[in-house]
């Protein structure tokens, strides 16, 4: 049967670009999107931005923008990661769309309806200067349990302790510095203790649809207390003005808290979608086949077991299904992330080192689990899961095969694959429903450990059959058709299974294959006498020096008039740098170049060298023609987009050479010669 999935992940923030946790989530929920889609099921992929709150509409006004305006560039912002990671949402919305007003308002008319939402009076901490109502986290003192300076008002870093903000000792507004004052004022709550609520809650989080470790604490919060009362509160969904939020019906100046209207933002974003397909939303929805599921993270576990079902069931709408939970990523073993420290991982970063995005997704996917557990990237092991598993397994099944099928036998694949080839085949074939399982139950991690080990057994069915000899022995010719057509096919089964996974690379295998988007069911189907295309390298291994930049330290910002010091290094380091003079034998203009010269190089080695240099803007070749210079002659030769570049030259130039144009090449005193190391 053809499932009807809505899906989404959490609505970021509209606060600051992605950081790798929201890249973790949307690769795990694109990756079962994509497994679904393969399988033939019908999916609706939606996202959007969480526009509302007061902590946006303090960014915003430090930017000096209204906070539509702010969210827009943020919004504006998002498509270079989506893409760049292969997610392939089917709509990016923002809570802050005409859809969520209408949606949240008409929810929030039904609860009250219901008789579930209550109006109380509410004592809070007040900033007479910014004349607002302060949230938890702009509120700033000295801690009541420890006394630590400079605490939120939420909780102490120091001792841990959990209080409320009036619990502050010296309490001042983190916005102003001004002395908050008590002020009180109506809030709107919704009834979640009304035994209506309650009573929903504890058979909807506890009848098998959560994770065994999400209802097993979902169940302590209905614990009840010696008065016989759950220890479930009502929820206090209003704030005040000046909110950046939506204006909570017939109460002027009342705006819903950003958590009330946030999740209504998934509905509004397929509602959005479906106007855009001209679709029935609400059809859609009232269809009881239809599943809703929500992949989010771990700290927002509560707002999506208790507020988010009891607000969709007792606005007369239907619930979620599944709420996939997540754990965190960190890096490097759990140290903090730190930018300054340069442990972090900027998404943006990753891209523009231009590190294939699918190495990420394979690392993340490698990691991850159904369970709520956090997970770890770490440098060494990333580079071994890629280059060894996923470039030495898999891809080096297709490379070991595909030259002698192209060369030799024209492309066409053999039929006739032998008794060894079709037990190979067919035991791959035989994966295709527990990889799809453990895939489908987001053990990924498992999945991706059974393609490897079926990568392992095409492995050694070259090596056993060695194509590579049977190429060079004369009346051979069937055998390599028929051990290379075998890798073929193995290869193109073993795509299936790591294409939800591997998007992006899927679909050039197919290029290469010469068949139309792989579905999951073709895994059992063979290509008979098909002819397939030429190979082209399908992937490359990661160099270890793409993550020594990836966690590099961001460069300091420089002080007025010069340039900050690099880190301290000791003599050790310096003598790595194998520096040279080097001869300037040719220098010349790069076609398509303004600011590269392509120099030649002799630095007595017997063999000249091609070095390319950004220098062009400053000299003429003509000046540096026949003069000496220095020379990094132990760099990595590095392809550029006009060839080989064996070395740099060392040339001076300003930290800020948009203001101060100019680099000098240099150039040593006379005496020097070619060869001689410079120390
Ligand atoms: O924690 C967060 O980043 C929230 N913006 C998630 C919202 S998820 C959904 F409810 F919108
Ligand atoms: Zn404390």
């Amino acid at each position: 049967m053809t499932r009807k999935l809505f899906v989404t992940t959490a609505l970021p923030y509209a606060n600051g670009p992605f950081h790798i946790g929201h890249v973790m989530e949307y690769i795990q929920a694109d990756t079962w999107v994509r497994l679904q889609r393969m399988l033939g099921h019908e999916v609706h992929f939606v996202c959007a931005d969480d526009a509302h709150g007061a902590p946006i509409m303090i960014a915003a006004e430090k930017a000096g923008l209204t906070p539509q305006a702010f969210v827009a560039g943020i919004a504006a912002g998002r498509k270079q990661y989506l893409d760049g990671f292969h997610i392939a949402f089917d709509n990016w919305h923002s809570t802050d769309a005409p859809e969520n007003h209408q949606l949240a308002q008409d929810i929030y008319r039904a609860l009250r309806k219901n008789e579930l939402i209550a109006v109380r009076e509410v004592e809070q901490f007040f900033d007479p200067q910014k004349g607002m109502f302060l949230p938890d986290r702009f509120i700033k003192g000295e801690c009541p349990n420890c006394g630590a300076q400079d605490q939120y008002g939420d909780n102490c870093e120091v001792c841990g302790a959990v209080y409320a903000p009036t619990d502050l000792k010296n309490p001042v507004s983190a916005l102003t510095g001004a002395t908050p004052v008590l002020r009180s004022s109506e809030h709107f709550f919704f009834k979640l203790s009304d035994p209506r609520c309650v009573e929903f809650l504890e058979s909807w989080t506890q009848d098998g649809r959560l994770q065994p470790e999400v209802a097993n604490k979902v169940r302590e919060w209905f614990k009840r207390g010696e008065d016989g009362k759950v220890g479930l509160g009502d929820w206090d969904i209003s704030r005040d003005a000046p909110y950046f939020g939506i204006e909570i019906p017939d109460a002027p100046g009342k705006y819903f808290y950003v958590w009330l209207d946030a999740p209504i933002g998934y509905l509004a974003s397929l509602k959005n979608l479906f106007g855009r397909l001209g679709l029935d939303m609400d059809a859609y929805l009232a269809d009881p086949t239809t599943e809703q599921i929500h992949f989010i993270g771990k700290d927002i576990v509560t707002f999506h077991t208790l507020f988010w079902p009891a607000t969709l069931k007792f606005s007369g709408r239907k619930v979620p299904d599944r709420i996939y939970v997540h754990g965190f990523l960190t890096v490097n073993n759990g140290e903090k992330m730190s930018k300054s420290r340069g442990t972090g991982i900027s998404p943006l970063k990753y891209l523009e080192l231009g590190m294939n995005a699918e190495w990420l997704r394979y690392y993340i996917a490698a990691k991850l689990n159904a369970r709520v557990e956090d997970i770890d990237f770490n440098p060494d092991d990333f580079i071994a899961r890629v280059n060894s598993d996923l470039v030495g397994k898999y891809i080096n099944i297709a490379s070991r095969a595909a030259g002698f099928l192209h060369r030799r036998f024209g492309g066409r694949l053999s039929a006739d694959v032998g008794v060894e080839g079709r037990v190979l085949l067919d035991g791959l074939r035989a994966h295709s429903a527990t990889v799809c399982t453990h895939l489908d139950e987001r053990e990924y991690g498992k999945a991706l450990r059974e393609v490897m080990l079926l990568a392992d057994r095409v492995n050694e069915y070259v090596d056993r059959h060695k194509p590579w000899e049977l190429a060079k022995t004369e009346g051979m010719d069937a055998a390599l058709h028929d051990v290379c057509s075998v890798c073929i096919e193995a290869f193109r089964v073993l795509t299936i299974y790591l294409k939800p996974v591997l998007p992006a690379l899927a679909a050039q295998v197919e290029a290469f294959l010469q068949v139309p988007p792989l579905q999951w069911a073709d895994a059992q189907r063979s290509l008979g006498h098909h002819v397939i295309g030429e190979y082209k390298h399908l992937m490359q291994r990661v160099d270890p020096k793409q993550l020594d930049a990836l966690f590099e330290p961001p460069p300091a910002a420089l002080p007025p008039g010069g340039e900050e010091l690099a880190p301290e290094i000791g003599i050790a380091d310096f003598t790595k740098v194998d520096l040279r003079i080097a001869k300037i034998v040719k220098a010349e203009a790069v076609d398509g170049s303004t600011k590269l010269l392509r120099l030649t190089l002799d630095a007595g080695e017997g063999r000249l060298r091609n070095v390319f240099s950004g220098i062009a803007m400053n000299v003429a070749p003509e000046q540096l023609t026949g003069k000496l210079t220095v020379m990094v002659a132990n760099l990595a030769p590095r392809k550029m987009k006009f060839g080989i570049s064996e070395g740099m030259v060392l040339a001076a130039s300003h930290a800020d050479e948009k203001a101060n144009p100019g680099v000098f090449v240099l150039e040593p005193f006379p005496g020097a010669a070619p060869g001689m190391r410079v120390r």
